[in-house]
């Protein structure tokens, strides 16, 4: 068969191990998955209350154009509703905008290390992959200005940044917008913005009019907690909206993610208790990191960065025999860091516990 040539050197997602698998491995009752940034405190009561008594006709194709959700979307943000596009989670509208943007002859500007699937994607369109090194877990967007050309097509800035957590200041980033030639598209992937707390942040949704070549990506699957249905959404100007829905697959969010994420809206005070949680949750990794002499990004996200002694790979290893999934940092890009979602109270604590006894088997004092 004649596959696409970017194809042959690249491998299909590999995900981390499952909670069941590691129980098998190493014998354990209790693991606890703190590698993918899924929420610890489940999704809110309306949403599980829903799933009990639901009478959806599953024989009915799903509404493609998301019409319910879709008002209460736009209310939550004060926008209309032809500024949204939703998607199979925000990962599918990474695809979307890759498949209707970029192709040989374009090329796409991204911070490394970020989220992945921006440069998995720009591969397989053929599309020339421009990755800007961080500086100290931040996005160089002096860089990224610089690496910008008459053939750059799309623009990704992950805020807060995946692996790192870091978030970009606002009043830098608008500096940056302003820059931008406004027939580049500069998506604003922002996954964990419910998690953010720095006071000086301005919600980039407030832009769109002084920036209508940005979209901004949002999720059901972090402070939601709806990761398994596979719901998240853009926001962007409606001609913008309009070019990305001839890509979208007709029927691509389930009639469940549809009603579950419209649940989900209707109890903000949930979202706001487990981000509030997450805050003060995250400064206890803060004072874990300091007080052990261990580096750790400065994370505005539901997981933090935090340096291991010796090989990532091996320290997850030991983790993971002590009942704890993390994301390795030779996967990410961070070799000497892991990567681990702030989890509940309860599991931090066992955390610690188990990275105390990483240390001292490296023979590090605790
Ligand atoms: C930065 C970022 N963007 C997008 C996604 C995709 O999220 P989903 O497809 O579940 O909405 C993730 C998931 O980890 C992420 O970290």
């Amino acid at each position: 068969m004649n596959w696409k040539k970017a194809l042959e050197s690249m491998t299909p997602y590999k995900p981390g191990r499952s909670i069941e698998e590691a129980k098998r491995l190493y014998g354990l009752k209790e693991v606890v998955k703190l590698a993918s940034n899924e929420n610890p405190y489940g999704c809110a009561p309306a949403v599980k209350d829903y799933l009990a008594t639901s009478a959806l006709q599953y024989e009915i194709y799903p509404d493609g154009y998301a019409s319910s959700l879709r008002s209460k979307v736009a209310a939550k943000h004060g926008i209309s509703e032809e500024t949204l596009l939703f998607g199979n989670g925000s990962d599918e509208i990474v695809m979307i905008i890759a498949r209707a943007l970029l192709g040989v002859g374009a090329n796409t500007v991204m911070a490394t290390p970020t989220f992945p699937q921006y440069a998995h994607h720009a591969k397989i369109e053929g599309a020339e992959i421009r990755e800007i090194p961080l500086q100290n877990g931040q996005h160089d967007l002096e860089g990224f200005s610089a690496a910008i050309d008459d053939h750059t097509a799309v623009v990704w800035v992950c805020n807060p940044n995946n692996p790192t957590g870091n978030l970009i200041p606002s009043d830098r980033l608008k500096t940056f917008l302003e820059q931008v030639p406004k027939n580049i598209l500069v998506v604003l992937d922002e996954a964990y913005f419910e998690f953010i707390t720095a006071s000086e942040h301005v919600d980039s949704v407030t832009w769109l009019d002084e920036f209508p070549n940005i979209i901004i990506l949002r999720t059901f699957s972090k402070a939601y907690g709806l990761a398994s249905f596979r719901i998240g959404y853009a926001v962007g100007h409606p001609e913008v909206i309009s070019n990305l829905n001839k890509v979208r697959s007709p029927f691509n969010n389930s009639s469940l993610a549809l009603a579950v994420a419209e649940k989900a809206l209707e109890d903000e005070a949930f979202i706001a208790q487990c981000c509030e949680l997450n805050h003060e949750q995250r400064q206890r990794f803060n004072h874990y990191a300091t007080e052990k002499n261990l580096h750790v990004f400065d994370s505005e996200a539901n997981f933090v960065l935090l340096e291991v002694p010796g090989d990532a790979d091996h320290a997850s290893e030991q983790l993971l025999q002590q009942g704890f999934i993390v994301r390795s940092g030779n996967a990410l890009g961070t070799p000497g860091y892991v990567r681990v979602t702030i989890g509940t109270e309860e599991q931090n604590t066992g955390f610690f516990k188990a990275f105390d006894t990483l240390l001292v088997g490296e023979g590090l004092q605790v």
